[in-house]
C-alpha cells in the first residue's frame, strides 16, 4: 500500500515498472497500462476475482480517477475476468444466502463471497480468535478488506458464527 499512497501524492503519470507478469492474452496491454498509473501491477496480478468482483474494482477505479474510457472498460473486464479469475471450483454453484441477517452481514457477504461459496463460512463454528486467523490467511489468498471492515466482519462471524 505504501506505493500506492506514494504514488497519490506523486503528481506523475509514470508506468511503474514491475516484474510482475500478467498472463497473456487479448488486453494485456491495455491492462498493463492502464492499472500500472497508480499503483504496481502487482496488486492486480495477485488477486483472483469473480466477474462481478472485478467490475467493482473497476468502478473503484474510476473513482479514484482512473481514465479509462468505456470500451476500455470492457475490453479490461473481459481480459480480467478470463484470466485473472477465482478457481472454478470455487465459482461454480456459489450461494450468496444463507446467512444470518444482522449487522455486517452485507460486508461479509461482500467481501467473502467473492471467491468462494458462502457455504464454506456458513457451516463454521469458530471462536473469534480463530476466525482471525482465517481473515489473514484470506488475505494471504487475495481478500481485500481494510482494518474497519475487519473488525466488522471478526465481530459478525464471532457472535453468529461462534462455537
Ligand atoms: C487513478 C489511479 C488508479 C488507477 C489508474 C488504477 N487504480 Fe487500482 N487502486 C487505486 C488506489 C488509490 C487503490 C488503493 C485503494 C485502497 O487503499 O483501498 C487501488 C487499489 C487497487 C486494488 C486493490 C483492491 C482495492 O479495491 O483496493 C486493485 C485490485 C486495483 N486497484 C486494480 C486496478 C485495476 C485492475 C486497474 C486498471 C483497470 C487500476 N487498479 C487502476 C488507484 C488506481
Ligand atoms: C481472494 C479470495 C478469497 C476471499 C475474498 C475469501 N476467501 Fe476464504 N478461502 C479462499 C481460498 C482459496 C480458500 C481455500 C483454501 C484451501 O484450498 O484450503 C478459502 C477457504 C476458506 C475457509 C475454509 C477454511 C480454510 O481456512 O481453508 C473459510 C472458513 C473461509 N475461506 C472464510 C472466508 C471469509 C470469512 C472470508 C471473508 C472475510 C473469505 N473467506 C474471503 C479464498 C478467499
Amino acid at each position: 500500500m505504501l506505493g500506492v499512497i506514494f504514488s497519490l501524492i506523486e503528481p506523475t503519470a509514470t508506468i511503474h515498472v514491475s516484474a510482475a507478469e500478467l498472463p497473456k492474452g487479448a488486453g494485456e496491454v491495455l491492462v498493463r497500462q492502464q492499472c500500472g498509473i497508480c499503483h504496481d501491477i502487482d496488486l492486480v496480478s495477485q488477486q483472483r476475482l469473480s466477474r462481478e468482483g472485478w467490475a467493482g474494482v473497476l468502478d473503484d477505479m474510476t473513482q479514484f480517477g482512473a481514465p479509462f474510457n468505456a470500451g476500455q472498460r470492457q475490453l479490461i473486464l473481459d481480459y480480467l475476468a478470463t484470466h485473472l479469475r477465482v478457481r472454478d471450483r470455487f465459482v461454480a454453484g456459489n450461494a450468496m444466502g444463507g446467512l444470518p441477517s444482522a449487522p455486517g452481514v452485507e460486508q461479509v457477504r461482500f467481501h467473502c463471497g467473492i471467491c468462494h461459496d458462502l457455504t464454506l463460512v456458513r457451516t463454521q463454528r469458530l471462536g473469534r480468535d480463530v476466525w482471525d486467523e482465517v481473515l489473514s490467511d484470506m488475505r494471504t489468498y487475495g481478500a481485500v478488506f481494510d482494518d474497519a471492515q475487519r473488525e466488522i466482519i471478526l465481530d459478525y462471524l464471532s457472535a453468529h458464527l461462534g462455537p
